[in-house]
């Protein structure tokens, strides 16, 4: 994750299985988030019914350190978060990993994997987290925290990322032989009490030798549970033009990288689906445009913009990182709760005075305009989530992950991931606006948003000619399902199950494609 760490100045953060079409079941199906303590949401607030998983963030691989592999945490900052956090874990089910690396704290992966002796002193220093504590609860130190895992996010193997980071060619060739030695570690010191081994990845495949990503990286799946893909942080303040935090589709002549772009990069790597799990962002990201995007003819959310990022939300902060200082320029970024309660404060579609929000129908995703200043946020919102959420659904995906914990508003958001799991009575996103529209870059046509408000349509026989009536018990897992009900022919715009489709309700899953 492109994200701060502590300063709060970020400039960015199984064993194979046997059965290999068995499908998941959607008890099987994880909602993983990252907690992070700077976030400053406490863990008694968390709703540990709505995570399977909660990664925290992080153990740091600093160069500031004499040895390479010493994992640095502070014992008292992290040390009674990361207690509590396994506490309620083990009450309610949910399980707690060690997220070691982040977009500053993955200095040295590349030589500590690199060599036979520093990854043997990694793997005992990542064990601690997971053994169980053997002194007394009073104890300053424990030998032990008692976690059910470790997330490894590595940003990035084989690519530098932070400024500060340590790189190789050899990096993903070494991580293999890491990932092999730490899993063997893991099961024989709890052969009974299996532990995770999950990772954050980029939207690519890890890089290879010749620094392009590998084609084939089978190799790597036996030792993990799952993976998650930061399908985010793809546009933002240091792009060339304005353009999407976290596009659901690639759009012609803007950046190839998307959430739908990674997971065919990576299943087309020979990554399985039941190990993959899609990373989304309850953040957006502010850049500073030199038109006016909402007066321009065609809108489009890529526009010129000036190389000087904004201040993002209240919380953002331009002071230097504290452990790679990348310099004092701010993140420019907007908690999904700092847009709540700066921006949308009463809708989820009508700002407040002086913004216009944008639905982006190439990217799948919306934005906000600010004339006075020209500040552009890309974002996520309940209904661009639903369409990611469904997308992994649909796609027959282990789950969704999210960053991070701290940001949501009245948990909107994570109700949206709910739906992974889900199989009656799902929540139901809410609509785009109708007023406004947005076009691909490269193309000359507008692309307007459909408005669904079209009762009376002029009658067309022969269109329900073999399509089946609606049914109440039937799951619509795929979106575009027709069915006919009431003399009309519908079509589902997500999963769903038990919703009646109505001609009048345009907001619904169903919409109306006109008399039969
Ligand atoms: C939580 O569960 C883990 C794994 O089962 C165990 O090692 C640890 O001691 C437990 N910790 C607490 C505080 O219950
Ligand atoms: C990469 O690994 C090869 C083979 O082990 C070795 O010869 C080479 O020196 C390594 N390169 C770097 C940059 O470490
Ligand atoms: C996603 O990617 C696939 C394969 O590249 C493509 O066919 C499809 O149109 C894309 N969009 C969606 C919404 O799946």
């Amino acid at each position: 994750m492109k994200i701060s760490f502590l300063s709060l100045a970020a400039a960015a953060l199984a064993v194979a299985t046997a059965a290999p079409t068995k499908r998941q079941a959607a008890d099987d199906k994880v909602i993983v988030g990252y907690w992070v303590p700077w976030g400053r949401v406490p863990v008694a607030a968390l709703d540990m019914t709505k995570v399977t998983h909660i990664n925290y963030g992080f153990g740091i691989l600093i160069k500031k350190n004499p040895d390479p592999a010493t994992i640095t945490f502070d014992r008292y900052y992290d040390g009674t978060p990361m207690k509590e956090l396994v506490k309620r874990g083990n009450a309610s089910g949910v399980k707690i990993l060690m997220s070691i690396g982040g977009w500053t704290g993955s200095q040295t992966f590349s030589s500590v994997v690199a060599d036979t002796a520093a990854r043997k002193r990694f793997i005992n220093n990542a064990l601690v987290f997971v053994r169980k504590n053997t002194l007394p609860e009073y104890a300053e130190n424990p030998d032990g925290w008692g976690m059910h895992g470790l997330d490894i996010d590595w940003e990035y193997p084989g690519r530098g990322a932070a400024i500060c980071n340590q790189v190789s060619p050899n990096d993903s060739a070494n991580y293999l032989i890491l990932l092999r030695e730490l899993r063997a570690a893991l099961d024989a010191e709890f052969p009974t009490d299996r532990k995770l081994l999950t990772a954050a990845v980029r939207v690519m495949p890890f890089d290879g030798t010749n620094g392009q990503p590998m084609t084939d990286v089978s190799a790597f799946h036996p030792y993990y549970d799952f993976i998650n893909i930061m399908a985010y942080d793809i546009m933002g303040g240091w792009s060339a033009t304005t353009g999407p935090n976290a596009p659901f589709d690639v759009v012609p002549g803007a950046d190839p990288f998307s959430y739908n772009q990674s997971i065919n990069s990576w299943l087309q790597a020979g990554w399985p689906k039941s190990k993959l799990v899609m990373g989304t962002a309850f953040y957006g990201r502010s850049m500073t445009a030199t038109v006016d995007m909402v007066a321009a003819s065609p809108r489009s959310i890529f526009a010129p913009k000036t190389n000087v990022t904004p201040k993002g939300g209240s919380s953002d902060s331009n002071e230097p990182n504290f452990f790679c200082n990348e310099g004092s320029v701010y993140s420019g970024m907007w908690k999904w709760k700092e847009v709540r309660e700066a921006i949308l404060t009463t809708s989820l579609t009508t700002p407040v005075a002086g913004w216009t929000r944008v639905w982006d129908e190439g990217t799948k995703t919306p934005w906000l305009f600010r004339q006075s200043d020209k500040t552009f946020i890309s974002y996520d919102d309940p209904e661009s989530l639903a369409i990611k959420v469904q997308k992994a659904k649909a796609d027959g995906l282990r789950g969704v992950m999210y960053w991070d914990m701290t940001y949501d508003y009245n948990n909107e958001l994570l109700n949206v991931l709910q739906q992974i799991k889900c199989t009656s009575n799902c929540p139901i996103p809410t609509p785009r606006p109708t007023t406004t529209t947005a076009v691909v870059p490269t193309s000359t046509t507008t692309v307007p948003v459909s408005t669904s408000t079209s009762p009376g349509v002029t009658p067309n026989p022969g269109k329900c000619t073999g399509v089946a009536n609606w049914n109440i018990a039937t799951v619509y897992a795929n979106t575009n399902t027709k069915v006919v009900h009431a003399g009309h022919l519908f079509s589902n715009k997500w999963w769903t199950q038990g919703d009646e489709p109505s001609v009048t309700n345009a907001w619904g899953v169903w919409s109306d494609q006109g008399a039969c």
